[in-house]
């Protein structure tokens, strides 16, 4: 509800020509003026540039917020600061029975950011980094291929929204000229037939700076730098609700379509050593095949690199 009010005094003070009045604030939101006055104080303590006067208040300006009610309708936990939205995520879930709506955990920087096969991602500021906690019951072979949609839709939006050309490589990491943008990471958690959770964890490079020691790029080094954490989720959101629906064949063609791997000579390092071989295909376990001569290898986890 306390979202729902600050939601409404922030449209109606954005983008409005004259200063809008505490009394027709008031009168639209059914509450008091002392009410409205309250709001708008929290919203100036959170940075918003509020100017108040005698006629009313007005936004006059904008700033890439992230907070719960800029998200109209999504379930959203924002924090400033965390170690990692999927500990948070785990924290939440923990003891609580499956969500029917998806909840959604965003932080503005994380201390320590986990990224896929036990590495770190570093989480500056600047970065959109969430942990969408989606609704489960699902069986644990719906994982693979969750991942793989999940990095081809992030793909599929910077292409489209910024002219980026973003790649999807197997399984989800999203590369621009060789170098990283975005990352996901899933986890899972439940029974060996059902799933009791299934965290979808996507770090972006948005305005932060990104490590030098690692490839890595960042959008505002790709196209303006007003591009907002804000669109980005708004729009992502929207995508991956869209894509809920979708059959295995549709995600794998949908992922197809957004990378250039297929076909190129590729090094898997695993565990138990190396495979080289071509990149031919995913399938519908979410598996990559790698044709080396007459063998074809089904590769389900690794760190792909082209040779
Ligand atoms: C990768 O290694 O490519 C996956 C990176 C995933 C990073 C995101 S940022 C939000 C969420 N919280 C984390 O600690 N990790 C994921």
């Amino acid at each position: 509800m306390v979202n729902d009010f600050k939601q409404h005094i922030l449209s109606s003070i954005r983008n409005t020509t004259a200063p809008v009045s505490g009394e027709t604030l008031s009168g639209n939101l059914g509450i008091s003026r002392v009410a409205v006055w309250k709001h708008i104080s929290s919203l100036k303590e959170k940075g918003y540039d509020i100017c108040s006067s005698g006629a009313g208040y007005m936004l006059k300006s904008e700033k890439d917020f992230l907070y719960p009610w800029e998200f109209p309708g999504r379930d959203i936990t924002y924090v400033e600061n965390t170690e990692s939205t999927m500990i948070l995520a785990r924290e939440m879930k923990e003891g609580q029975p499956p969500d029917r709506e998806m909840k959604i955990i965003v932080a503005g920087k994380q201390s320590g950011g986990r990224g896929r096969l036990g590495r770190k991602w570093i989480s500056r500021e600047g970065g959109l980094y969430f942990t969408l906690m989606t609704s489960s019951s699902l069986p644990p072979s719906f994982a693979p291929l969750e991942s793989l949609k999940t990095g081809a839709l992030l793909a599929s939006l910077l292409r489209k929204t910024y002219s980026i050309p973003a790649q999807v490589k197997w399984p989800n990491d999203v590369l621009v000229d060789g170098e990283k943008i975005c990352g996901v990471l899933i986890e899972i958690g439940g029974e060996v037939d059902r799933l009791s959770f299934m965290h979808v964890g996507i770090g972006i490079n948005v305005a932060n700076t990104v490590p030098g020691e690692v490839q890595a790029c960042s959008i505002k080094n790709l196209v303006s730098p007003s591009v907002t954490r804000k669109d980005i989720l708004t729009r992502f959101l929207k995508d991956y609700q869209k894509a809920q629906s979708w059959e295995p064949d549709t995600v794998l063609a949908f992922w197809k379509r957004h990378t250039s791997m297929l076909g190129k000579t590729v090094r898997i390092s695993q565990p138990f050593g190396t495979v080289s071989g071509t990149a031919v295909d995913v399938e519908r376990d979410g598996s990559l095949l790698v044709a080396d001569g007459n063998r074809v290898h089904r590769i389900t986890a690794g760190d792909v690199r082209y040779a």
